[in-house]
């Protein structure tokens, strides 16, 4: 027996795999079917009967989302019943939403706003006045929700139920007083809350962080990976470039790693990457003060302490923060080129790095702890066992330290207190995106380093997949550079330094 089927949908003919709906084989022949309840990631419920379609030979209008495709059918989705029902559909949902457009956070990206220009634009016949719903509830510590503007589709009751299996959310009362919200005074506490306002295709859930912040038109997306922990889910991450300014990230849909969703920690990676919190200069201790240096200055100070000190009393601290193709860079010119052989992990002393919470979030804070692991075994030769190793560093007494930073404050709360065991080396250069390194004291230069979202390369996760940062927003603070960057401009000054010795 065949495990497809082929049918036509509005004249052409869609092979899908044998018990895909209609809807399903929609979307991926890129026919559009105006829809509300129906979520690829999740249950049919087949409640807001918008995604009428017309099948030949059958009696009555089908719902798109509910309907098995079948061998020979005959779909089409643009005849006039199938317009009328759209423009009724619309009307019905729109009797009580209010006309909030303006004020709403959703406007730009808004389901109800995006059909009604696609295939509504009609003049509404209701005439009486719209029930009133609580507005405003706070529903979590991340959640906000209008009640009256949800239409009822149940995408977020079916998140809590299939997705989280949390079931916190109900929908209570009937016909037009009915209404969605949780059991008695209960809060939705748990760390996949935003996908609540992503799921919802009206503006009734908002998210709290990023609500009356900035007009979702205005903004930039670029798609990347998350910083959080190993899982590397795939994400979007907007920001507006004029101001260079990031204000939220959403997961991008990846069916091999985190399907439609991402935790809200992972929501949390980009604060950090605010002009307010970065290193916006280099800058070097010169007389016990600190200055902003070029960076040249700072790079070329970094060559001629390795230089007096000896490849032999260097070592490299590095975390699991940075791409597959910034270790290569960096082990190729200190290890291959200059002969240093002490390299060191720097993570957290503690950690619980196998847990993992069922859903997408893994113990592992660290993105990239198998591609610093495989760089790892290459110079070293051997496997190395995944720990912290910043004391073992300082009880080696190297007299230069080059130290990649961790990147994501929140999963490196333990930053600058290890800072502190490398004071009184003489020489110690770290690499880094946050402004705090610099309130360390003993430290000798600081080199600004870009973030996750304004690079590109790829990251291996927990179980070796390659996880690849596809495009890059230029850096908030100029002057930042990516590793590769970085180790090619001090390469280069080497060379122009050796020249000028030789002339
Ligand atoms: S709150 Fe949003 S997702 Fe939930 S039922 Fe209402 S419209 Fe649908
Ligand atoms: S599970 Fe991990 S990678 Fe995915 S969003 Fe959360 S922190 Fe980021
Ligand atoms: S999308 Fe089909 S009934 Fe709602």
């Amino acid at each position: 027996m065949a495990d497809t089927v082929t049918f036509t949908l509005n004249d052409k003919n869609v092979t899908v795999p044998k018990g895909w709906t209609v809807m399903q084989a929609a979307k991926q022949a890129q026919v559009d079917i105006p829809h509300f309840c129906w979520h690829p990631g999740l249950s049919v419920a087949g409640v807001c009967r918008f995604c009428m379609v017309h099948v030949q030979g059958a009696r009555k209008l089908e719902i798109a989302c509910n309907l098995q495709a079948t061998e020979g059918m005959i779909v089409r989705t643009d005849t006039p019943e199938v317009k009328e029902a759209h423009k009724w559909g619309l009307e019905f949902h729109l009797i009580n939403h209010p006309l909030d457009c303006p004020v709403c956070d959703q406007a730009g990206e808004c389901g109800l706003q995006d059909f009604y220009m696609q295939v509504g634009k009609y003049k509404s016949q209701m005439t009486r006045p719209k029930v009133l719903k609580p507005k405003a509830v706070d529903l979590g510590p991340r959640l906000i929700l209008d009640t009256e503007r949800c239409i009822l589709c149940s995408r977020c009751v079916r998140f809590e139920e299939e997705v989280t299996k949390t079931g916190a959310l109900g929908i209570f009362d009937r016909g037009d007083r009915a209404i969605i919200g949780t059991y008695g005074e209960e809060k939705i506490e748990h760390n996949y809350q935003e996908n609540l306002v992503d799921v919802c295709p009206v503006g009734a859930f908002t998210s709290k962080k990023f609500r009356f912040k900035q007009r979702v038109w205005f903004l930039q997306e670029k798609s990347s990976i998350c910083p959080g922990c190993s899982t590397g889910c795939k994400i979007k991450v907007h920001a507006r470039t004029d101001r260079r300014t990031y204000y939220r990230v959403k997961p991008e849909i990846d069916e091999t790693v985190n399907g439609f969703w991402m935790c809200d920690k992972g929501r949390d990676t980009i604060a950090h990457l605010n002009r307010e919190h970065r290193l916006p200069q280099s800058q070097m201790r010169i007389d016990g003060k600190k200055q902003t240096v070029p960076t040249a200055q700072a790079l070329e100070s970094l060559r001629r302490a390795i230089e007096t000190a000896g490849a032999e009393e260097t070592a490299l601290l590095v975390s699991a923060h940075y791409t597959v193709e910034e270790y290569e860079a960096f082990f190729h010119y200190f290890c291959d080129q200059l002969g240093v052989t002490k390299v060191y992990q720097w993570r957290a002393e503690t950690e619980d790095r196998d847990s993992f919470d069922g859903i997408l979030l893994r113990g592992d804070e660290n993105p990239n702890t198998a591609g610093l692991r495989a760089a790892m075994r290459r110079v070293k030769g051997r496997t190395v066992p995944i720990k912290n190793e910043i004391a073992t560093c300082v009880s080696k007494k190297p007299k230069v330290v080059v130290a990649l930073c961790p990147e994501v404050p929140f999963t490196s709360p333990w930053f600058q207190e290890d800072l502190k065991q490398l004071a009184g080396i003489s020489h110690v250069s770290l690499w880094t995106c946050r402004y705090e390194a610099t309130e360390v004291a003993g430290i000798t230069s600081w080199i600004p380093m870009k973030g996750f979202a304004e690079k590109t390369g790829h990251f291996l996760n927990y179980e070796g997949a390659k996880r690849e940062l596809q495009e890059a927003f230029p850096s908030a603070t100029a002057e930042a550079l990516s590793v590769v960057e970085a180790v090619q401009q001090m390469a280069a000054i080497a060379t122009i330094t050796t020249e000028t010795a030789t002339l």
